[in-house]
């Protein structure tokens, strides 16, 4: 008789905890959904020169607004930017434009022009470049989004 009644103790426990995620869960959405906007990561489109300066299959590289290098390319479908820390452990890459390819000297770790890895230990985790967001627009200046600094209050 003792049995049971720990055992549905127990199983009471179980179950209030599973209620309390499950209800938290539901409340931390509700409140994700009611302000989307202030609790969405802010972002800001930087200007990375206009789309006549690039030549197909250069690559040209700009610091984001935390200081981070973006290599932005020129391939013939367009345009591309990738963060040029590496994937693996975090070194800088470059390009590599005799190779027509991204270089971390760290390990030899090889991408190539679309950021998929191609040798190195990128490529045996299956590691791609980190993608930056580019757009062109109608009158051909290039931008890349990044994320947005937090303001100070003064
Ligand atoms: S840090 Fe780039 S290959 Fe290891």
């Amino acid at each position: 008789m003792a049995d049971v009644s720990r055992r549905s103790w127990l199983a009471s426990v179980a179950m209030g905890i599973g209620l309390a995620l499950s209800y938290g869960t539901l409340a931390v959405q509700g409140v994700l959904f009611l302000l989307p906007e202030r609790l969405k990561p802010r972002t800001r489109k930087l200007f990375t020169g206009n789309a006549d300066q690039y030549e197909v299959g250069s690559v040209r590289s700009f610091y984001d607004l935390e200081g981070n290098l973006i290599l932005v390319s020129r391939t013939s479908d367009g345009f591309q930017a990738f963060s040029s820390t590496c994937p693996h452990l975090g070194c800088r890459v470059h390009w590599e434009a005799d190779k027509r390819q991204f270089f971390c000297p760290c390990h030899n770790g090889v991408f190539d022009v679309n950021g998929a890895p191609v040798s190195g230990p990128p490529a045996d985790g299956g590691q791609h470049l980190y993608p930056v967001s580019v757009e062109v627009d109608a009158s051909g200046a290039v931008f890349m989004e990044v994320k947005d600094v937090k303001r100070r209050r003064t």
